[in-house]
């Protein structure tokens, strides 16, 4: 036997069981999207390189390890796209959206590529679900934005969702702050770990997301941004509270919040679960009023988030389930299956959900079959060109014109 090639680790099949629970996911969003004012968006899968390195940031982990980059064959650097943002504000420079009526308001739904250590709920190739205001720096946004999020989870099912909100302030005000927070991370070097001590040039922030104890016990007591918050930026985030306040959004201060992601500015937050274990992040997202400008764009506010559909769907213990059919045609013998096939096409086109042996089965397994599809109804074709209608429920058959088999089944009845 040749040897069997397995999917790459970290990527997983999504099986026909587990289409429903994705669709549903879909669903919500599109409804919610479409009457908050959101329009899908589609970008290419891949991008240049520059994309991702100039605006997440080099020193990001995404970046500096976790890109699927390659050369293609013309040379040009390209990688698998690991975020939707950026791609999102190459295309409203690209395609001249500020001109269009602000903020342009755009929701995503995809597949990303991070080369992260697989486990539970982290993957290599996972979809997202996201949406992005761009033009817009009023809170108002913001609130609207993490309110779509609270809604679309809280609609899905999620359960014990903990909303972490923070601030990071605009770059000038951050200047001071960063040089206070490198002077804490020096004057307590001995305590860190290498990783961290390694970003206190370039990425000093990082060191709240430190999962080593020592370093966490530093954190704890560190200067944070939200500590300092002044002036406009303090008015912004005060706004932003306000508003989902009055929504009834609960949520979490958190001076910890950093996000793995460069482009930040003001409002940061992510929706946890403690349904998922060690990756508890359903969702996250933030301000980023600075990367429309970054990629050669006019100076444009703008604001976003993006959810992980794996996340959810284990969150929510998305079962997986057949969607039961409405009726299956079985047949008596081999030498009925071509009166079979115009049955089940005329019942497919009056509309209802139908199937038909296609494995040579006994008539004991077609009604087994039909009753594992979760047939309502079975119509049996006999040798002698005659047809019954069988109750799957009370086993009970009655003769019928095979014409009559729509009328006499109704589609999507429970059963
Ligand atoms: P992010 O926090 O890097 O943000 O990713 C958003 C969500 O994607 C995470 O909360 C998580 O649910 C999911 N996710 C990330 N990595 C993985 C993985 N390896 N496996 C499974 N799920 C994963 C962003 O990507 C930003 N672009 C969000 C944003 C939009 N900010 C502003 N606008």
């Amino acid at each position: 036997m040749a040897e069997k090639i397995k999917a790459p680790r970290g990527t997983f099949d999504v099986l026909p069981g587990d289409a429903d629970a994705r669709a549903a996911i879909v669903h919500a969003a599109d409804s919610q999207f479409r009457r908050a004012g959101y329009g899908r968006i589609e970008t290419p899968i891949f991008e240049d390189t520059a994309l991702f390195s100039r605006t997440v940031g080099e020193a990001t982990d995404i970046v500096s390890k976790e890109m699927f980059t390659f050369d293609d064959r013309g040379g040009r650097s390209v990688t698998l796209r690991p975020e939707g943002t950026a791609p999102i504000c190459r295309a409203y420079v690209e395609h001249g959206m500020h001109k269009l009526a602000q903020p342009v308001k755009i929701w995503y739904l995809g597949q990303y590529f991070r080369y992260e250590a697989p486990q539970a709920g982290r993957f290599r190739q996972f979809n997202q679900i996201g949406a992005e205001a761009i033009g817009s720096d009023s809170p108002v946004v913001d609130a609207e934005l993490i309110g779509l999020l609270h809604d679309l989870l809280v609609a899905l099912e999620v359960p014990s969702l903990d909303l972490r909100l923070g601030s990071l302030g605009s770059p000038e005000s951050r200047i001071d702050y960063r040089e206070e927070l490198q002077a804490y991370l020096r004057a307590n070097e001995s305590e860190l770990s290498r990783e961290v001590i390694e970003r206190i040039e370039t990425n000093p922030l990082r060191a709240f997301d430190s999962a080593d104890p020592a370093t966490k016990a530093v954190m704890q007591s560190a200067p944070t941004m939200l500590e300092r918050l002044e002036g406009q930026d303090a008015a912004h985030f005060d706004e932003v509270r306000a508003l989902l306040d009055q929504a009834g959004i609960g949520y979490t201060l958190d001076g910890t919040l950093v996000r793995g992601l460069d482009y930040y500015t003001r409002t940061i937050f992510e929706f946890h679960s403690d349904r998922l274990g060690a990756q508890s992040q359903l969702g996250g997202g933030g301000r980023y009023d600075g990367l429309v400008a970054e990629l050669g764009g006019p100076e444009t506010p703008a604001i976003g988030w993006a959810a992980g559909v794996e996340r959810i769907l284990l969150a929510a213990g998305g079962e997986s389930q057949e969607s039961a059919i409405d009726a299956f045609v079985a047949i008596a013998d081999a030498g009925q299956s071509r009166r079979a096939a115009a049955l089940v096409g005329e019942l497919r086109n009056a509309g209802l959900a139908v199937e038909m042996d296609l494995a040579g089965r006994s008539m004991k397994g077609q009604l087994k079959q039909a009753d594992r599809l979760g047939a309502r109804a079975a119509i049996i074709l006999d040798a002698d060109g005659r047809a019954e209608l069988r109750d799957m429920r009370s086993g009970e058959q009655t003769a019928i014109d095979p014409a009559d088999a729509a009328g006499l089944i109704d589609p999507k009845e429970p059963r």
